[in-house]
């Protein structure tokens, strides 16, 4: 076990780069059997995603092809919370088989919102796969139908994720320590 520090708050080791790796794999394979025959376009959602949609692709032996995109942070608030808006995705996505990929589901308020405005551009399907998925903090149902990790309510950095823009190279995955 391995603890480091981060803007001054400790972290130890919890998920090793070898259970990424094959949890990475077996959700690749699931996306194979599923889209056999399509075409699916990957959007990895900046910034957090971006090793695991890499590790991802890498994993697809089926057509398939990607692009980014990104919530901003917010722009509104309403009573229900900050409204977030989806930026940079500049190609259609009319028809296509679309597959989100995303580093973690917490709340799941930024999946909604984005699978909101994605189906507004009359998709052929759209599906969710994350790397981590927070059950516990779910505070609106969202269908994450591909997910690696299902972990508890616990804060993580490594593997794309940070903690306030630090910890998204480390290549295992630290929990926050109490
Ligand atoms: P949600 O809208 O609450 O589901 O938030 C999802 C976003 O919050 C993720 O894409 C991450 O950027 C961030 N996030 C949530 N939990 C964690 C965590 O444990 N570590 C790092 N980032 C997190």
């Amino acid at each position: 076990m391995q603890t480091i520090e981060i803007h001054g708050k400790k972290f130890i080791t919890s998920i090793p780069r070898t259970s990424i790796e094959n949890e990475v794999k077996r959700v690749a394979a699931e996306i194979n059997r599923d889209y056999k025959g399509k075409r699916p376009l990957l959007l990895g959602v900046l910034n957090g995603a971006f090793m695991f949609v890499a590790d991802l692709m890498r994993n697809l032996d089926i057509e398939c092809e990607i692009s980014f995109v990104k919530m901003s942070s917010y722009a509104g608030t309403t009573t229900t919370g900050a409204v977030k808006q989806l930026l940079g995705l500049n190609e259609s996505i009319e028809g296509r088989d679309v597959i989100i990929v995303e580093d973690i589901v917490d709340t799941g308020l930024t999946m909604q919102s984005m699978l909101e405005t994605l189906k507004g551009y009359n998709p052929a399907s759209i599906n969710i796969a994350s790397l981590f998925l927070k059950p516990a903090r779910l505070k609106v149902p969202i269908d994450v139908k591909y997910s690696a990790f299902t972990i508890p309510d616990r804060f993580i950095v490594g593997y794309g994720l940070d903690y306030d823009g630090l910890g998204r190279n480390l290549p295992d995955i630290y929990d926050a320590a109490e």
